[in-house]
C-alpha cells in the first residue's frame, strides 16, 4: 500500500517517480531508520495507541527486517521503493499484515527521517573521532622515532628558521585536536530527537518524547516542532568541521608530495601508499596524498551544497532537505576514507634526517640568530637587523656561511661580535633558544610530546 495514495487519481509520471524516489541512497539509513521505528512503536504503546501485544508483533517484525538487512547482500537491491520509510512500512506489511499500518500513528516521514540523519551521524561522528585519534597517534609515534631530526621550516615557502621535525608533527597534531573539539561540539547539537513533531506541528497522540528520547540514547528532544522537522543545522555544522579537517589533511598531503620529492628528499612515501607511471619505469608517484588533496575539495563542495540548500527555505519540511543525505553520506565516506590513508602514509613513511639537516644548514636560517646575539650585546633589534642583513649579504657574495666567517670579518662590521658568536650559530643553539612556550626547543618539545602522548593514552606500538 503507498504511503499517500488516497488524494490522488493519476498515477505519477514514470520519469518524474524515479527523480522524486531516495530509496537508492537513503537505504544506508535503515538500521537507524528501525531504530527510530522501534522506539516510536514503543513510545505509541505507552500512550496507549498500541497494545502491549501490537507493540510486541511490530517489534518483532521491524526485527527481522534488520535481521534480513544483515544477513542477505541482496536484500535491499533492485527494490522498488519511494524511500527507506516506505519501503520498511512495505516490508513490515508482507510480515504482519495491517498491523504494520499503525506504526506511523502521530508520526510524519519529516521527524522520522530527521531522527534517522540523526542517529546515523551520531555513530559517524563516533567512528571519525575514533579515526583522528589514530591519526593524532601516528603523528606522535612518527615524531618520537625522530625525535632529534632538524628540518627548516619555511614561511612562503622559503627557508626560513630550523625547527624540530617533531615540532611539526605536533602542529598537525593540535589542527586534529580542534578539529575534535569541533566534531564533539557538533553531535552535542545532533544528539536531540525530532521524533514527536510529526508533519510540523507536533503529534496528535498524548506521546512521552522521553520515552523514545531515552531509549535511543538523546540528550533530550527538539524544542519545536516546526524547527525540529526543518532543522538540518547539525549536517551543516558536521560538513563544516569535515570541511576543516580534509583542509588539514590536505596541507599535510601538500607538504608531503614537497618533502618528498627529490628536490627536497626529506621523505621516502613507502611503495604501500604510491603509484607508478605506466609510461616512465622510474616513476614513484604520491597519489595516495594528491588524492586526499583532491578530495577536500570534495568535501568543500558539499559544504557550499548544503549552505545554498538550506538558503531560502520557508519553514518547515521542504523535499529540497531530501538533497541532504547524498552530501552527507559522500562526506562521511570521504573523511573517513581519508584519515584511513593518512594514518597508512604516517605509519611507513621514511625521514631522511641527512637530507633535512643539511637543508636546514644552508640558506642563513641562523641569520635571526645571529640578530639575536647582538640584542643580546646590547643593540637595538631593527638595527641588529639591519645589520645581518648586510652581513649575510657579504657572505653571500663571499659564498660563505654566516658560522664560515671570521672573526676579523666580523669585526670591519661591528665591535659588538666576539668569539663566542659561533656557539650562537649552530642547527642546535638555534632550537635551543626558541625554550619560550610552543616554542622548538627539544625541551619545549619534548613536554609537548608528553602531553599529547598523555591526552591520547598513547602507547607504543613497537
Ligand atoms: N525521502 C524524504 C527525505 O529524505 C523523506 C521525507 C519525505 N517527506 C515528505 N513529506 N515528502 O527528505
Amino acid at each position: 500500500m503507498k504511503l499517500w495514495g488516497g488524494r490522488f487519481s493519476g498515477e505519477p509520471d514514470q520519469e518524474f517517480a524515479r527523480f522524486n524516489a531516495s530509496f537508492a541512497f537513503d537505504q544506508r539509513l535503515i538500521e537507524a531508520d528501525i531504530q527510530g521505528s522501534r522506539a516510536h512503536a514503543q513510545a505509541l504503546a505507552a500512550a496507549g495507541v498500541l497494545t502491549s501485544f501490537e507493540l510486541e508483533r511490530l517489534d518483532e517484525a521491524l526485527l527481522s527486517i534488520l535481521k534480513r538487512v544483515a544477513e542477505e547482500p541482496d536484500y535491499l537491491k533492485n527494490r522498488d521503493a519511494e524511500d527507506v520509510h516506505s519501503f520498511v512500512e512495505a516490508e513490515l506489511a508482507t510480515f504482519i499484515g495491517d498491523l504494520a499500518y499503525k506504526l506511523h500513528s502521530g508520526r510524519s516521514r519529516n521527524d522520522q527521517v530527521a531522527t534517522d540523519l540523526r542517529l546515523f551521524l551520531r555513530n559517524e561522528i563516533d567512528d571519525s573521532l575514533t579515526l583522528i585519534k589514530q591519526v593524532q597517534c601516528a603523528l606522535v609515534s612518527l615524531a618520537e622515532n625522530n625525535r632529534h631530526c632538524i628540518i627548516p621550516g619555511y614561511t612562503h615557502l622559503q627557508r626560513a628558521q630550523p625547527v624540530l621535525f617533531a615540532h611539526y608533527l605536533l602542529a598537525y597534531y593540535e589542527m586534529l585536536k580542534r578539529d575534535c573539539g569541533r566534531l564533539i561540539d557538533a553531535r552535542r547539537r545532533t544528539n536531540r530527537l525530532p521524533l514527536g513533531a510529526g508533519a510540523l506541528a507536533g503529534t496528535g497522540f498524548p506521546i512521552d518524547r522521553s520515552i523514545a528520547a531515552e531509549r535511543l540514547g538523546f540528550d533530550g528532544s527538539c524544542e519545536n516542532s516546526l524547527d525540529a522537522v526543518s532543522d538540518r543545522d547539525f549536517v551543516v555544522e558536521f560538513i563544516g568541521a569535515a570541511s576543516l579537517i580534509m583542509i588539514h589533511l590536505s596541507r599535510l598531503a601538500e607538504d608531503f608530495i614537497i618533502y618528498s620529492t627529490a628536490e627536497f628528499g626529506f621523505l621516502e612515501l613507502s611503495d604501500a601508499v604510491s603509484t607508478g607511471s605506466s609510461l616512465m619505469p622510474q616513476k614513484k608517484n604520491p597519489d595516495s596524498l594528491e588524492l586526499i588533496r583532491g578530495k577536500a575539495g570534495r568535501v568543500l563542495g558539499h559544504n557550499a551544497a548544503m549552505l545554498a540548500l538550506l538558503k531560502g527555505l520557508p519553514l518547515a519540511y521542504n523535499k529540497d532537505m531530501q538533497e541532504d543525505k547524498e552530501a552527507l553520506f559522500d562526506t562521511v565516506d570521504t573523511l573517513k576514507g581519508s584519515l584511513g590513508v593518512v594514518n597508512t602514509v604516517l605509519a611507513n613513511v621514511k625521514v631522511n634526517s641527512g637530507r633535512a639537516r643539511e637543508a636546514a644548514s644552508v640558506g642563513y636560517l641562523n641569520a635571526t640568530d645571529l640578530a639575536d646575539y647582538l640584542v643580546r650585546r646590547g643593540l637595538e633589534f631593527r638595527k641588529s637587523h639591519e645589520l645581518v642583513g648586510r652581513l649575510v649579504s657579504y657572505a653571500i657574495q663571499q659564498d660563505k656561511k654566516l658560522e664560515d666567517l671570521s672573526l676579523d670579518q666580523y669585526s670591519s662590521f661591528t665591535p659588538l661580535i666576539s668569539g663566542d658568536v659561533y656557539d650562537s650559530l649552530t642547527l642546535e643553539a638555534s632550537l635551543a633558544s626558541k625554550a619560550a612556550e610552543g616554542g622548538t626547543s627539544p625541551e619545549r618539545v619534548n613536554e609537548a610530546l608528553a602531553k599529547a602522548k598523555r591526552d591520547l593514552g598513547y602507547r607504543p606500538t613497537e
